[in-house]
């Protein structure tokens, strides 16, 4: 890989102050904080988050100015090729956080415990996000569900670290839950979403994601939370919106979601570009002229007539 002297890797200062003057001349915003968020939803100005896996796409979300960055454990999914979210391992989802961070230099991070890191116990579950704290550098950590969920959120909140609460069609209990579905489309079923959502806010978080849940849901919970919601497939009452990177710039191959919208289809450019690489090679287009080094004509001269005079035997000391 080759990375120009423009393109360097984006630093901050150890400070942790990243506003300032970019190299651009631009001015960086700050950070985003988390009173912000609440500022925000006070104002009624809707949050934006979207997932991002690696440092190329937390520069891309970085810029694009979103408020939120998820390190999500899609990620199982989207980046790693596993069939769920529940095989991808915490090393593996520090690792990924880790590369989010050093392209991040404005949105909140938050990094999503895995499955089976966080519900054996409180301290099972403390442990696991400080490794995110301290080893990728997130912001916050994000877990799913109610019930013993919400006793772990508290626990990790009494640690010192902000936990982003997640309910309704929680990916990791999807066979739990009849699978990947919309979820409280009964009234019955609709009173333990909102119930959970308000365990996880009761337990210190400071925003819930709701996903797949019928508008209606988010219609009814929404006045009963004093923290920000951010839905995904969860109607517009929510104070703000999150969606998967690989979904809305139509990276994923697969079918989306009812809630997905695609703003750009960058897969079928990522084929074209390729495919057009590959068919290059073979017709030898490509390299042409303009990608050659060159030597001057006498360094050319010489170096041709040493090599010409290289035989297969006393090769190497030919070399020397
Ligand atoms: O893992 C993930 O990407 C998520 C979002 C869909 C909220 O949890």
């Amino acid at each position: 890989m080759s990375i120009h002297p423009d393109q360097q890797p984006i630093q901050s200062s150890p400070t942790g102050n990243k506003s300032g003057r970019s190299g651009d001349g631009s001015v960086d915003r700050r950070p985003v904080t988390i009173t912000q968020l609440f500022e925000k939803k006070a104002l009624g100005e809707p949050l934006v988050m979207v997932t991002a896996y690696d440092y190329p796409s937390a520069t891309v979300v970085d810029e694009a100015g979103v408020d939120l960055v998820l390190v999500g454990d899609s990620a199982a999914m989207v980046v790693l090729g596993y069939p769920s979210t529940t095989p991808v391992s915490m090393d593996e989802m520090v690792m990924l956080s880790g590369a989010v961070r050093r392209g991040l230099k404005t949105p909140l991070l938050v990094g999503d415990m895995p499955f089976g890191s966080y519900e054996a116990s409180n301290e099972q579950a403390i442990n696991n996000a400080q490794r995110f704290i301290k080893e990728a550098g997130c912001d916050a950590v994000k877990l799913e569900r109610g019930g013993a969920s919400a006793e772990r959120a508290k626990a990790i909140v009494d640690a010192g670290i902000p936990v982003m609460g997640h309910v309704g069609l929680t990916p990791q209990s999807a066979v739990q839950l009849g699978g990947f579905r919309a979820q409280g489309r009964t009234a019955a079923r609709g009173k333990e979403v909102i119930e959970e959502a308000l365990e996880l806010q009761q337990a210190g978080c400071f925003a819930i994601v709701l996903e797949a849940v019928p508008s209606e849901l988010t219609e009814a919970l929404v006045p009963h939370l004093s923290i920000p919601s951010i839905g995904i497939g969860a109607g517009p009452a929510a104070d703000g919106q999150v969606l998967v990177y690989h979904d809305l710039l139509g990276i994923w191959q697969g079918r989306p979601a009812k809630f997905v919208r695609q703003y750009e289809q960058i897969r079928e450019a990522m084929v074209r570009g390729v495919g057009a690489y590959a068919e290059e090679v073979r017709t030898r287009e490509y390299p042409s002229s303009e990608h050659e080094y060159q030597m001057a004509p006498d360094e050319a001269h010489e170096l041709q007539a040493w090599a010409a005079g290289i035989h297969n035997i006393g090769f190497s000391k030919n070399l020397g």
